[in-house]
């Protein structure tokens, strides 16, 4: 049984004050999420880097996880700009997202960078939130899972699944992020499958049946029980939607 995961997607948003009323907001809120004890539904939230020592400080003791938005490569040294998955660790991250479609198309990373990133992540014992998904041109072609599971098999490029490490893979159609539209459930759903089955033919039944496929582009509190209802739909990667307490907690709710 896999266990649903909501991750929230800061992105570029929130100074450390707002970050930390949002934390606390979210504790009240939430107070299942307060005591540490294990939850229906994981909660992540994945904000700007400054902000991970406060989510460290205000979640100590909760059970909601956090962890980085990108990650280097390179383990360390002079690379001005980037983060290393060891500072990411020693922060208490859970998680860092890599290939990100906004960091593919404005830093032009490519698939076999994202697997490198991904790779130094596992190394440090974060799972990455490995994300794939294809532009509108693609799905009217009506290539958009060729299109996905080739980006994801490039992505995962070296990254042997079968010794344990753990992945989350995101399905975010490029189309759907930001922009108010979502993918239809059963489009979700079929993507989800394809790529799971894509897992299967790679790292065996174990690692697939085990694997988290999230949804994300344009989640809010209306579509993701909809969204989520396919069975291999695992949870959701959430953008503007996890921006406020109350329209997180409602997604949350409704899972
Ligand atoms: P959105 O973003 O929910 O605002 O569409 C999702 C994402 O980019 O991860």
């Amino acid at each position: 049984m896999r266990r649903p995961l909501l991750a929230g997607n800061w992105k570029m948003n929130k100074t450390p004050t707002e970050a930390r009323v949002w934390f606390a907001e979210f504790l009240e809120a939430n107070p299942g999420y307060a005591g540490g004890a294990q939850t229906a539904v994981e909660v992540a939230i994945l904000p700007s880097f400054p902000l991970l020592p406060i989510a460290a400080e205000q979640l100590a003791g909760s059970s909601v996880r956090y962890g980085g938005q990108d990650v280097s490569a390179h383990d360390w040294g002079a690379y001005t700009g980037e983060v290393a998955a060891a500072q990411l660790a020693d922060l208490g991250s859970t998680y860092v997202i890599v290939g990100h479609s906004e960091r593919r198309e404005y830093w032009s990373e490519s698939s076999e960078l994202v697997a490198a990133k991904a790779a130094k992540a596992m190394e440090n014992g974060l799972v990455p939130i490995l994300c794939v998904g294809e532009k509108l041109e693609v799905r009217e072609a009506g290539r958009a899972v060729a299109f996905t599971l080739e980006q994801l098999e490039a992505s995962l490029t070296g990254i042997n699944l079968a010794t344990g490490e753990e992945l989350v893979v995101a399905y975010e159609p490029v189309w759907a992020i930001g922009t108010g539209k979502t993918a239809s459930a059963a489009d979700a759903e079929e993507m989800a499958a394809a790529i799971r089955g894509f897992i299967r033919s790679r790292y065996g039944e174990e690692v697939a049946s085990n694997i988290r496929i999230l949804y994300g582009g344009s989640m809010k509190p209306t579509n993701t029980a909809e969204i989520m209802a396919g069975e291999n739909v695992d949870g959701g990667l959430v953008g503007g939607a996890s921006l406020k307490v109350d329209s997180f907690s409602q997604m949350i709710a409704s899972v």
